[in-house]
């Protein structure tokens, strides 16, 4: 029953997100052709998985999760854009995303990276212009929105994914780069939903850890997808990270062993989920959902 009403609002969030965020980019006065490849890839069938924290973060606060929507369609640019050039022939050179293929395979490689640059700087403007929140918080979601994907965030965890490759790396050094190149944007939904909701310094401090847990748990998930995963189902290809020569949490601990370390993560952000004194049932059942994805 309570899994049933889960997956309702799991899709209620997802609808809510693909209504607006389209439009957004649909507005733009821009080249044709530079809305088409930005479209191409809002539109290609993501799970919507950070806006959705976001706006369930909002709700478990109690408040209307409307307030956050700019907020969340920003960040699902940010994270769109992180895929496309992730995808790159000179990065992870993937031909397939969310079962169509990549970006640059359609539009070409300058054209990408031009749609890419589009999602991340637009971002920023449907966040100052949002007319649902106040000056002071607008100010404090962007700079904590270009911290946690900028040099000190996921481009910097991207650096050290791309420096790690061929290196068999610690247990330590691989949870450093998964905090940053997944964990940072996770946990930036987390936050925005907090801050926008008027959480106290207190509940603040034990969602940041619940959202440090939480990205590390769905970066083991996603490094156990590339190994055991279903590709049709996936939407990208399986395999790619040892095509790449990269640590994963199966390369270092086997595949069992990164499903115990998967289970020991989601126990510890629990654990800090309950302690932030909110009502938090339906993140507790989005954690559970994220590593039980098969996409
Ligand atoms: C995949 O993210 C890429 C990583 C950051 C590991 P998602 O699994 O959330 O991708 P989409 O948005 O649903 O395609
Ligand atoms: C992508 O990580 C992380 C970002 C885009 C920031 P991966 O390279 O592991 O993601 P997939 O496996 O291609 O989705
Ligand atoms: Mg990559
Ligand atoms: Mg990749
Ligand atoms: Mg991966």
């Amino acid at each position: 029953m309570d899994q049933e009403r889960f997956l309702e609002l799991l899709q209620e969030k997802k609808n809510f997100i693909d209504d607006a965020l389209p439009a957004k980019v649909e507005a733009l006065n821009a080249q044709p052709t530079l809305k088409e490849s930005m479209l191409y890839s809002i539109l290609a069938g993501g799970k919507r998985l950070r806006p959705t924290l976001l706006l369930m973060t909002i709700e478990a606060f109690g408040k209307n999760s409307k307030l956050g929507l700019d907020v969340a369609c920003a960040v699902e640019m940010i994270h769109t854009y992180s895929l496309i050039h992730d995808d790159l022939p000179a990065m992870d050179d993937d031909d397939f995303r969310r079962g169509s293929p990549t970006n640059h395979k359609i539009y070409g490689e300058a054209l990408a990276i031009l749609a890419g640059d589009g999602l991340l700087t637009y971002a920023f403007e449907v966040i100052s212009r949002s007319e649902s929140l106040d000056s002071d918080t607008k100010i404090d979601l962007i700079t904590h929105l270009s911290n946690a994907a900028g040099p000190e965030g996921m481009v910097d965890g991207q650096v050290a994914d791309m420096d790690g490759e061929g290196k068999s790396l610690t247990i330590e050094a691989l949870e450093n780069i998964h905090r940053k190149k997944t964990g940072a944007l996770l946990g930036y939904s987390i936050y925005a939903g907090a801050r926008i909701s008027g959480g106290t310094k207190e509940q603040m401090e034990h969602l940041v850890k619940f959202a440090h847990y939480l990205g590390l748990a769905f970066q083991i998930q996603d490094d156990i997808l590339d190994v055991e995963g279903d590709e049709d189902k996936l939407g990208k290809p399986i395999g790619s990270d040892v095509g790449n020569n990269k640590s994963t949490y199966p390369h270092l601990l086997t595949l069992l062993g990164a499903k115990e370390q998967l289970l020991d993560v989601v126990k510890e952000a629990k654990r800090h989920l309950h302690k932030a004194n909110i009502d938090h049932s339906w993140l507790e059942h989005f954690t559970d959902y994220m590593i039980s994805r098969d996409h």
